[in-house]
């Protein structure tokens, strides 16, 4: 057992940890070697005096291989897996996963619960009656083979040092270290199996990463790390400087990935799921250019090609495939609110966050891991930055179980937007573009 007062004090000191120190640190948090004070030392020094490329290789591979990784052979073809930074209205895996599979590309997608305003996959998901997310690897690897698209939950042996560092990072103000975030969003991606991983790093007021220089440097970093690690990684930078779809909540979010993929409804959040799904196919060499991949991606949404696996994957996983005819057979609110605009003007900037935060005091999203969620609360949005709004107009309206969470929300709300008299030029949609690097 090494001594870890000396390894936290070579951290502290800003050295670098060898590879064996590294090693040794990591599996000492996974076999509750170190006391909780210690490792939370540990990771203040590492949040204080960064880690070198290399210490970030090290501790991501390790943290990987703390526990269980899937082994995805039995599966034909290259597997596709694609993971967001977290943000609002974040539809994306609903539609892209589909439209992908759907290409005969396999998606095996082991995704998380929704945490503070950020939504989660599973959630999502798990709003359709029956729909169940706790499958076996087993069971999941045998789903995705038969009909090339599966979505599950993280088993508890998978990156348990992770799980122990996470919580540790997240009651000692060290989780916004962008090489921390980094080996534990790869260590988990990594140790899912699939062979290639698209990014998308959200930038904005609705995402962790605030500003473009912090975003690319994080997206940078887990490229790279993916690439030595093995994977073929590409990262998009997207905008959350506005919640990416128009609805906000579970059964909402699941609602409005529906009308995606039956053609009914696009903008912003068709935009970024073409352009991560696109490189999925990229990735996994079943187009050639990301151009080729929109095309074919848009032709399984014309052909209802996408929506038939998004069937089978509800079915497949025991949920109430007949909510794609009638998606009022998702939960629905017992109370809802509108809420206008105070004044006139051209809708300039949106605190995204704050939207976020008004879903989840309105139920749809968790303060704490242990919270319940109320799937059917959240918000329908009815302005896009850049609109001219006049006074009076709907701004969005919100759902809740009953009518003083909705009054709870109102304030917050409407304190998110910001009006000028003249339109302001519109942030891109899409930021940037990392790409792994070619040998
Ligand atoms: N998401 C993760 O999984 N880990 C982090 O450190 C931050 C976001």
């Amino acid at each position: 057992m090494p001594n870890m007062v000396d390894l936290i004090i070579k951290k502290r000191d800003g050295l670098s940890l060898s590879p064996q120190e590294m090693e040794q640190f990591v599996s000492a948090v996974t076999k509750d070697d170190i006391a909780d004070y210690q490792t939370s030392a540990m990771l203040m020094a590492m949040f204080l005096q960064g880690l070198t490329p290399e210490e970030t290789v090290v501790l991501t591979h390790a943290m990987t291989h703390s526990g269980a990784v899937m082994d995805l052979s039995a599966i034909p073809g290259k597997k596709a897996d694609k993971h967001s930074t977290g943000g609002v209205a974040d539809t994306t895996t609903l539609i892209l996963a589909p439209l992908v599979a759907s290409c005969g590309v396999p998606v095996f997608k082991m995704s998380g619960r929704g945490l503070g305003f950020s939504g989660g996959t599973l959630d999502k998901l798990e709003s359709i009656p029956g729909f169940s997310t706790a499958l076996s690897p087993e069971a999941a690897i045998a789903l995705c083979k038969k009909s090339g698209l599966v979505v599950m939950g993280q088993t508890k042996d998978l990156t348990p040092a992770d799980q122990k560092l996470y919580a540790l990072r997240d009651v000692t103000g060290t989780v916004d270290s962008i090489p921390l975030i980094v080996s534990s969003i790869m260590s988990k991606k990594i140790a899912a199996g699939a062979d290639t991983i698209v990014l998308d790093v959200k930038c904005g007021s609705g995402a962790f990463m605030k500003d473009l220089p912090s975003a690319q440097s994080l997206a940078r970093q887990m490229v790279q790390i993916g690439r030595s690690l093995g994977r073929r990684v590409s990262a998009v930078l997207s905008s959350m400087a506005q919640p990416l779809g128009l609805l906000i909540g579970n059964a909402l979010e699941v609602k409005e990935a529906i009308a995606v993929l039956k053609g009914e409804t696009g903008g912003d959040l068709l935009e970024v799921s073409l352009e991560l799904g696109s490189r999925m196919l990229l990735l996994t060499d079943a187009v050639s250019s990301v151009e080729e991949g929109k095309t074919l991606l848009r032709r399984q949404i014309e052909t209802g090609a996408g929506l038939d696996q998004l069937e089978r994957l509800i079915t497949q996983q025991g949920g109430d495939a007949a909510v794609l005819k009638d998606p009022d057979r998702l939960p629905n609110a017992a109370a809802s609110l509108e809420v206008r605009a105070a004044k006139s003007g051209y809708l300039c900037a949106m605190d995204t966050a704050s939207i976020g935060h008004t879903s989840v005091l309105l139920g749809a999203g968790r303060v704490k891991k242990t919270d319940a969620i109320d799937p059917a609360a959240g918000i329908a949005m009815a302005v896009r930055l850049g609109d001219f709004v006049q006074e009076g107009q709907l701004l969005g309206t919100l759902y809740a179980r009953n009518d003083g969470l909705c009054a709870q929300g109102a304030a917050l709300f409407a304190s998110a937007f910001t009006f000028s008299e003249e339109k302001q030029a519109l942030p891109p949609l899409i930021l940037d573009i990392i790409e792994e690097e070619t040998k």
